[in-house]
């Protein structure tokens, strides 16, 4: 019998969205260095299938030394240590599985609105490295859906995230696209995968996300070298409506307090047979002494450390926006790893690391 059928039950009901499809009749490069990243882009495509060792089984010794990536350093108190390796096991296993379905999702979202950003971008160099990032996604949609049904099970869209991604699809403003998906959601993206990929001893996920870390330094890279040639070009109303976008994104993906994330995270910790309540009180009381050894710039998050600098790198990091920024951040983390007030957060901001990819991969600091 065939079981085609043309509404499925997992789809969600249709978005609408506001954006327009710009014909552009000059082919001719324009935009050079958008021209080189697409020829790069065609030149490292991978496939799936063939390039990754799916034979090979989980190790879930080595999965264990994944880290939680919690945005708080629980693997450094002494009730972590003393829980049974199994549980530990269990514990990472669990945790890891939230994340990468939530990358997972953002894959999805990545991969629909590079698909719009061909339609809507009016440079052809533009809409030609959309279509490879397009392509980009699919593989990472195919990869992470492969890799989290093997090691457990597919979890659900986190709100927060589900939100930014909505807006960035809905939006009818292209740059607006380019600001939530290529700046912001990747950005924090790339932070975190570049976490994961290093420390991890698993073999499969090391090399799969060495993978798609190469190739979200591009997508990265697009966003960037695209936005900074358009700011120039945008008037005061425009730059600023630009920049409350970037802010609204970055403020829903991280703020503890709206997202309900960490409930999540907790909720999960609680199912592995930890006790939620102990494990954050021993850190709570050990706090002082898992953070005092760090440099101040090793504290900073991936907004701070990495989707605020490229904003600014794009020139939308006005003293206004800059403004919100601190505040929001000083809220949910404290003064102590965002600075006192707007001139020291804006001082212990680093710089863009010169090469993303080797960044990312662990090559630089
Ligand atoms: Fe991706
Ligand atoms: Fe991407």
């Amino acid at each position: 019998m065939n079981d085609f059928t043309l509404t499925t039950p997992t789809q969600e009901p249709g978005l609408p969205t506001a954006m327009q499809v710009v014909y552009q009749w000059s082919y001719d490069p324009a935009v050079e260095e958008l021209r080189r990243l697409y020829v790069k882009a065609a030149e490292a495509q991978w496939v799936a299938e063939r390039d990754l060792d799916w034979e090979r089984p989980i190790d879930l010794v080595k999965f264990a030394t994944t880290p939680l990536g919690a945005g708080i350093p629980i693997e450094r108190t002494s009730y972590w240590r003393s829980l049974p390796a199994a549980t530990v096991v269990e514990l990472t296993k669990r945790t890891a599985a939230f994340r990468l379905s939530q990358f997972l999702h953002g894959e999805q979202g990545a991969l629909m609105v590079a698909a719009q950003l061909v339609n809507a971008v009016p440079h052809t160099d533009a809409k030609f490295y959309a279509a490879t990032q397009t392509m980009d996604e699919a593989r990472h949609v195919e990869v992470f859906s492969r890799y989290i049904e093997k090691l457990d099970h597919i979890q659900p869209i986190a709100p927060s995230l589900k939100g930014i991604l909505d807006a960035t699809l809905e939006t009818g403003d292209w740059m607006k696209k380019l600001v939530g998906m290529q700046i912001v959601v990747e950005g924090l993206a790339l932070y975190a995968f570049r976490d994961m990929r290093n420390l991890t001893e698993e073999p499969l996920l090391k090399d799969l996300l060495t993978y798609v870390a190469r190739d979200e330094s591009r997508h990265h890279a697009y966003g960037v070298q695209y936005i900074e040639r358009c700011v120039p070009c945008l008037g005061d109303e425009a730059r600023t409506e630009l920049e409350d976008f970037a802010l609204e994104c970055a403020r829903t993906l991280i703020d503890r307090k709206a997202q309900g994330f960490f409930t999540t995270l907790l909720q999960i910790w609680a199912d592995a047979g930890v006790d939620p309540v102990e494990m954050i009180g021993c850190l709570q009381r050990e706090a002082g002494d898992i953070t005092r050894d760090l440099p101040k710039g090793r504290r900073l998050g991936p907004v701070q450390g990495f989707v605020i600098p490229t904003l600014r790198r794009c020139g939308l990091l006005s003293e206004r926006v800059a403004g919100h920024f601190h505040g929001f951040l000083r809220e949910n983390f404290g003064s102590a790893v965002v600075g006192e007030d707007v001139d020291e957060f804006l001082r212990y901001l680093p710089a863009l690391p010169a090469d993303t990819a080797a960044w990312v991969l662990g090559e630089l600091q």
